[in-house]
């Protein structure tokens, strides 16, 4: 499989969680996947609460999801989109517990980030959260 193949596959998958977001207060749904070195794939999307602080990112989703089937580490690949204009990045929390399930793995996924129209953001997660909080 190329690596555009394995994109452009991680992005559709993530784009159809997008369907299942529940974004009621702002509108923006989000969309993850993750694949991991087994060939596994766990999807996450937002999920908001009328108590706004307490809305969970599709990462964070996606990071719970993965842990609560068994993964710890293996994480290789992270795909993230939404349905508005520009690529989605990870916000600062969901990057902190990204972090830690690739740290599981000692690996550097390589991160996707999309939105509608053609422009995807490709980068690692060590750039995009440099000097993570470690606890030793
Ligand atoms: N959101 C995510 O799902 N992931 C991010 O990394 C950034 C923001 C969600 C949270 C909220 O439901 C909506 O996008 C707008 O902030």
């Amino acid at each position: 499989m190329t690596g555009a193949i394995q994109r452009d596959e991680l992005l559709a998958i993530a784009r159809r969680s997008l369907g299942n977001s529940y974004a009621p207060y702002s509108q923006f749904r989000v969309g993850a996947a993750l694949r991991f070195a087994d060939g596994s794939i766990v999807t996450g999307t937002n999920i908001e609460n009328a108590s706004y602080g307490l809305s969970l990112c599709a990462e964070t989703v996606a990071v719970a999801k993965a842990m609560d089937a068994g993964h710890r580490g293996g994480l290789e690949h992270i795909a993230v989109t939404g349905d508005q204009q520009g690529p989605v990045t990870p916000c600062g929390r969901c990057r902190q517990v990204l972090s830690e399930l690739a740290a599981l793995g000692e690996t550097d996924p390589l991160v996707w980030c999309a939105g509608e129209g053609d422009g995807v953001l490709e980068i690692r997660l060590s750039e995009l959260l440099p000097h993570g909080f470690k606890a030793s």
